[in-house]
């Protein structure tokens, strides 16, 4: 059977007629296992049968566009304004990519004027009050060892006529939005309501999420310092739980939809006994329920360590209203249900099940919630965030608009935000990284009656996790 090809086409302003400043350095590169040359294609399918499956020749194998600077350039740097904006639940990076694009707009380009909106979409509306920032390499010269945003950040949509009046106003021709997939929706409204007034506006977007949950990229700046994070209170309940008798650690994480952070903590140390996300149902009770397992685990082994993403096991949960108390479920701006919470709720039915079985447990439960979120970059995700948003820029300034630089099995690509935000990236239960979670902790593939089997595989075109 023929595989669906999803449309990988990148959207343009106009012909790129402007010689890049930096077009004499591309004279000496050349597509290598290191680098894609602008006339070149990175492949989409990355195994032999996924290639075969799209019954087509080689040449027209489904590919993508490689980031990198292009030799000629949509708008002449001298008169560009660029605007940049940060979107959503913070993440760590955030400032090292707002001075990533600073630098390279500038430094790079020669670009003069670059304009920092202040709260995310809120920034545009000037019903807010918010004012703007000057944006000078001298300004973000130091921001990048804090956490959190120097231009700050909301959450929820705004009217992208508003916001595209306000691009008008201050005559801004590129705008990066910094964001997660609810931000890269928005950010696809304002290039479209530009596009519709014929503006010559580019909206690029550099994806921002912890939950590591945009598909297509490897992994989102900020994740590995998020799960470098969680894994300390991994390690400390381990600590704890192994120094008591009885000892029970149970670690709640973030990660909404997806498991990543709980995964890959979990992998970082291999301190936990049991890993649970959303991908994965599972069951508490009967002989091969989650509470049977952790009873055998302390009586046995004299104590237990459980990971749980915040998503996971929703559906034994009483639904939470606005006031914390059970009631019809709430949704927050972006529109995400607001999550019943996992951590206590097992925190007490595995005491439940310890003491009926003679034994006083003593548990330690942390939540470590936004700390992991709110640090700075780690050097890792501060060099990626630089490259991710080098690449932005490069992009903004050959026209290229309403897409998202990401990088795809170790190459720099430029992906349409359709399809950055056209599914969620989940842990596969049926793929590498789930089975490296089952092979350090040693835990079933699925626990107790009440879970249903893993879902069916999904037709994938692209790897995820
Ligand atoms: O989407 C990223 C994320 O950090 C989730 O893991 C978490 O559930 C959520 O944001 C928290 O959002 P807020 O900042 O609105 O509390």
């Amino acid at each position: 059977m023929t595989a669906a090809v999803p449309d990988l086409s990148i959207a343009t302003l106009g012909p790129a007629r402007i010689e890049s400043p930096l077009a004499g350095m591309l004279d000496a590169w050349r597509t290598t296992e290191h680098y894609v040359s602008e006339h070149d294609r990175v492949l989409l399918d990355d195994t032999l049968s996924m290639a075969v499956s799209r019954g087509t020749s080689v040449a027209e194998l489904p590919s993508l566009e490689p980031c990198g600077p292009r030799r000629k350039l949509f708008f002449d740097p001298s008169k560009t304004r660029a605007g940049i904006v940060t979107c959503g639940g913070l993440c760590p990076g955030l400032n090292d990519v707002i001075r990533g694009l600073v630098r390279s707009l500038t430094n790079h380009y020669g670009v003069r004027r670059v304009t920092g909106f202040r709260n995310g979409y809120q920034g545009f509306i000037a019903s807010y009050g918010h004012g703007i920032v000057d944006l000078t390499p001298e300004y973000v010269d130091n921001i990048s060892g804090e956490g959190g945003t120097v231009l700050g950040t909301s959450r929820g949509h705004q009217d992208p006529e508003e916001i595209v009046d306000c691009l008008e106003r201050l005559n801004i021709n590129v705008l990066f939005v910094i964001g997660g997939d609810g931000s890269m929706r928005g950010a696809m409204q304002i290039a479209k309501e530009a596009a519709d007034r014929e503006l010559r506006i580019s909206v690029v977007g550099i994806p921002k999420t912890i939950d590591n949950d945009i598909p297509y990229i490897d992994q989102s700046f900020g994740f590995q310092t998020a799960f470098s994070r969680a894994a300390e209170s991994i390690r400390a309940v381990n600590v704890e739980a192994t120094s008591t008798p009885h000892g029970v650690g149970l670690v709640k994480l973030m990660g909404r939809h997806s498991g990543f952070i709980a995964s890959y903590a979990a992998l970082a140390n291999h301190d936990a006994d049991v890993v649970l996300i959303p991908e994965v149902p599972f069951g508490l009770d009967g002989d091969d329920g989650l509470l049977e397992y952790v009873r055998r685990r302390v009586r046995e082994r004299g104590h237990v360590v459980l990971v749980v993403a915040e998503g996971a096991g929703q559906e034994m949960l009483v639904p939470t209203a606005a006031n914390g108390k059970a009631g019809p479920a709430t949704t927050d701006a972006s529109g995400n249900t607001t999550l019943r919470d996992i951590g206590p709720y097992l925190r007490e039915r595995i005491i439940e099940r310890l003491v009926a079985d003679g034994v006083t447990p003593s548990v330690r439960y942390i939540d470590p919630s936004y700390a992991i979120r709110s640090v700075p970059a780690n050097a890792y995700d501060k060099a990626y965030c630089l490259r991710l948003s080098n690449h932005a820029v490069h992009a903004a300034m050959s026209g290229r608009t309403a897409m998202v630089v990401g990088r795809l099995r170790r190459r720099f690509v430029h992906i349409p935000m359709s399809l950055a935000v056209s599914r969620r990236n989940q842990v596969d239960p049926h793929g590498d990284l789930w089975m490296s979670v089952l092979e350090a902790t040693g835990q079933p593939m699925r626990f107790g009656p009440e879970s249903e089997p893993p879902r069916p595989r999904k037709k994938r075109v692209a790897a995820a996790g």
